[in-house]
């Protein structure tokens, strides 16, 4: 490690903010010595706040059918080959019991953009969700919409919003997603979301087709602007039904680098152990909350539905019920000596 690497990382966990340049520095020169020293000094700034306490959300993919076409997404609308599903207001609230009982006190609601579930249909859904489990946090992941309706399921109940920006740089965005989709428009929902009163989580993939230290650089200086409540960042993951498929997928080691610089920049923030990390090391996830993460989003959608919600190839938990998950990552953070905690996990702010 260079001595002005340390000299960053160290500026970083006392300053929380780094020049652009700077950023594409530490990014650039990472090497063995640099991912330790950030991890181990992001997992003493993560204790200090969090303590050991790991955050658990239950995620339920209630439908894969979207009409946007995002280039690196297995879920995009011109892949045929995906079979398509939607489940019932009933199977959701189904799934949301099943997760009480296991102890989720938070659950995400996440689809690909689907206009069959208009706003009526899904605040219906939030107000019932809010009704039978009112001592729960309820987020959505349903991607953008009109400010309107944001405020619309804010007022219905729902409480959270994850919206990954994919990321900061304009030029990179528009070689990520087809033309119809706006890197502005993208934005703009995220400032929404925040002024509406939403806590709400950005975020982006690690070695997407095209990144450069400097896109990443861009990354953190939008979190440093925006400061997100949470921040989902996962390795990019080919899909062999993509334009993406035959692109290198993101490494275990800048993903992990990345979640230590995220944890030294905004110390409360929330940060996933994504199921994209588990699914390129079998031991990603705790190798995650070491590095800094604190939250862990296990699958709680009903088993036959699974394998179909296939964002990227691979991707774990598709076969296991949600009791398997919910046990599985309690015994895995405790492997690395966190512990799964029941609690809604909301950020927490000094
Ligand atoms: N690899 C990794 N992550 C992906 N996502 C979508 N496709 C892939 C992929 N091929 C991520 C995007 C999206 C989130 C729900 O999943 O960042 O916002
Ligand atoms: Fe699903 Fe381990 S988290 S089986």
């Amino acid at each position: 490690m260079h001595d002005k690497t340390k000299s960053l990382i160290e500026k970083l966990e006392s300053e929380h903010h780094l020049e652009l340049g700077e950023y594409e520095y530490l990014i650039a020169h990472r090497d063995q010595q640099a991912m330790d020293f950030a991890a181990e000094r992001a997992d003493c700034v993560r204790r200090e706040i969090y303590g050991t306490d790991v955050y658990v959300r239950g995620l339920i993919e209630f439908s894969n059918y979207c009409k946007n076409d995002c280039l690196y997404c297995g879920i995009r609308r011109d892949n045929k080959n995906a079979s398509r599903y939607r489940l019932t207001e009933e199977q959701i609230l189904d799934c949301c019991a099943e997760g009480y009982e296991l102890g989720f006190r938070t659950f995400v609601l996440q689809s690909g953009e689907d206009s069959y579930y208009t706003d009526e249909i899904l605040c219906d859904l939030i107000g019932k969700i809010k009704k039978s489990f009112p001592d729960c946090a309820l987020t959505l992941s349903i991607g953008e919409k009109s400010r309107e309706s944001y405020q619309a399921y804010f007022d219905a109940g729902a409480d959270r919003y994850l919206l990954r920006h994919e990321t900061a740089s304009p030029a990179h965005y528009a070689k990520l997603h087809p033309g119809s989709m706006s890197f502005l428009n993208r934005i703009q929902c995220l400032y929404d979301l925040h002024e509406i009163g939403y806590q709400v989580g950005c975020g982006f993939m690690v070695g997407s087709p095209y990144q450069t230290p400097r896109t990443l650089a861009e990354d953190m200086m939008f979190i440093e602007r925006f400061r997100p409540e949470m921040c989902g960042i996962g390795p990019f993951i080919p899909h062999k039904d993509t334009p993406f498929r035959n692109e290198p997928a993101g490494t275990l080691e800048e993903t992990l680098y990345l979640l230590s610089l995220l944890r030294l920049l905004q110390p409360n923030l929330l940060l996933p152990a994504t199921t994209a990390l588990g699914t390129i090391n079998p031991l990603g996830r705790e190798m995650g909350a070491k590095a800094g993460a604190n939250v862990v989003m296990p699958n709680l959608s009903p088993t036959n539905v699974r394998k179909k919600y296939m964002l990227y190839d691979n991707k774990i938990c598709t076969g296991d019920e949600s009791a398997q998950c919910r046990h599985c990552l309690d015994l895995r953070m405790e492997s690395v000596g966190y512990q799964v905690v029941v609690s809604r996990g909301d950020i927490i702010r000094k």
